[in-house]
């Protein structure tokens, strides 16, 4: 078999499937119905007012149909719109970023970062297995006894997992996470998620070819940071980005995306992060992005940004623009390049030029909560000095986090390459080395 004809072969089934026009009547369908409405009728009621609805659409839209091949048409398309059962409307709704079913009566979606209960459930566990099957079908993925967990990402972007019984002790459990949708700087700072002379010096740290450490916990925003980051990347730059779970949607013109790949049934074919960190190496990008850093190729990713991929960026978890660093040398330690500890802080200490912490707030808000020059050279002991700090106020009544971005002096050596790079400094921050901001890693 020819390569190309390989590859359209392992594309899933799926992915050819829902190219069809039932999949487009239902789009259509779900953009006209009003979702809220739909919540509070029983399937019976339900499936009329769908039927109603995408009727009216075929009728005006659709080809010319003789009344019986109108009838199905419909009937299919409505099938579609209910295959899902009660997490099509939340799956329809874009307040929702994730969707948690904890056995049929349990289901719970997040919004805004916050976890709500959801009235509706699954009239029992055999409908929520049907659930469960039509969606990793759509993946040419099974789950039954022999696989009782799948992790996979759906045509649409969704990330979803499935773990039954006997694993699961309280029946099916399906974890649905939304494709997250990509945010701008200015969107972010719309939100209070950063202050706005933060988002320029941020950006000039892009321009000016800083490698950036976006640090945080799971949920925080990473991914959504660096993406919204990456913009600041000229145009005419080649950028090669390297994740997990493809997330990132970079705008740019010269984009080269990769994704790793987990082991098959029999344990082969593994293509991990650090594998596509080496090879993006001979692929002569001007910078790579990795999603996130986890283990061993977190050296390989040091070595990169020292060795003419500046301007490269990673995320990486952890509580504290601190804690980020002492991760990357853990992690970079862990590689089968047993390097001195000394060599280790080196790399990092040249490596990374600034780490952007982000956290969530008891509200469930996102922000910016520190960004940190590291200030060390060398073999020095790791030493930050803070640039911004989001300091909290107490929380009041109303359980909304507030507080004041707080701006200081860029460290000299960073001024200077910006400054070279034909950035400047907002005025907001001055220019300084301020030891009282200094802190001392150990
Ligand atoms: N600043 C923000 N304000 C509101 N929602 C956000 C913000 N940043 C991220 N999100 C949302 O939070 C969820 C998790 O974001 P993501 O970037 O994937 O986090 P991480 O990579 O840290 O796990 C996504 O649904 C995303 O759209
Ligand atoms: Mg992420």
């Amino acid at each position: 078999m020819a390569l190309k004809d390989r590859i359209e072969d392992s594309r899933s089934a799926g992915e050819k499937a829902s190219a069809g026009g039932v999949a487009l009547w239902r789009q259509r369908l779900l953009e006209e119905i009003n979702l809220d409405e739909l919540a509070d009728l029983d399937l019976a009621q339900r499936r009329a007012r769908l039927e109603k609805v995408a009727g009216h659409i075929v009728s005006r839209e659709g080809p010319v149909l003789s009344a019986s091949e109108r009838g199905a048409l419909v009937r299919r398309v409505v099938d579609e719109a209910l295959g899902l059962g009660v997490l099509e409307p939340l799956l329809a709704d874009p307040s929702v970023t994730e969707i948690m079913v904890n056995g049929p009566d349990d289901v719970y979606v997040e919004r805004a970062g916050r976890l709500q209960r959801i009235e509706t459930t699954f009239a029992n566990e055999d409908q929520l297995l049907q659930t469960i099957d039509r969606i990793v079908a759509q993946v040419n993925r099974r789950v039954d006894e022999s696989s009782p967990m799948v992790d996979a990402r759906l045509p649409t972007g969704e990330r979803v997992n499935v773990i039954i019984p006997p694993l699961s002790l309280v029946g099916p459990v399906l974890t649905i996470r939304r494709f997250p949708r990509a945010y701008t700087i200015e969107e972010l700072v719309e939100a209070g998620s950063m202050d706005p002379h933060s988002a320029v010096l941020l950006a000039s740290f892009i321009r000016a070819r800083m490698n950036i450490v976006v640090s945080g916990g799971t949920g925080t925003g990473k991914t959504t940071m660096l993406n919204a980051l990456s913009a600041f990347v000229p145009n005419g730059e080649r950028i090669v980005t390297i994740e997990d779970s493809a997330e990132l949607q970079l705008a740019q013109e010269h984009i080269i995306r990769l994704e790793s790949r987990p082991p098959n049934i029999e344990g082969k074919g593994q293509v991990t992060v650090r594998d596509l960190v080496r090879n993006s190496l001979r692929m002569r990008p001007d910078r790579i992005i990795v999603g996130e850093v986890r283990g061993p190729e977190t050296l390989d990713m040091l070595q990169a940004m020292n060795t003419g991929h500046e301007g490269s960026m990673v995320t990486v978890h952890s509580n504290s623009a601190d804690d980020a660093i002492y991760r990357l040398q853990t992690m970079a330690s862990m590689s089968d390049v047993r390097l001195p500890f000394e060599t280790v802080r080196d790399q990092i200490n040249s490596a990374v030029d600034v780490v952007v912490h982000l956290g969530r707030g008891s509200d469930g808000s996102r922000r910016v909560w520190e960004i940190a020059a590291v200030a060390s050279r060398r073999r020095e002991t790791f030493r930050l000095q803070s640039v911004m700090r989001f300091v909290p106020e107490p929380i009041g009544p109303d359980r909304v986090l507030r507080g004041a971005y707080h701006h200081h002096p860029v460290p000299r050596v960073l001024a200077a390459r910006l400054f070279e790079a034909g950035e400047s400094i907002p005025p907001a921050f001055g220019v300084g080395d301020d030891e009282s901001l200094l802190r001392e890693i150990t």
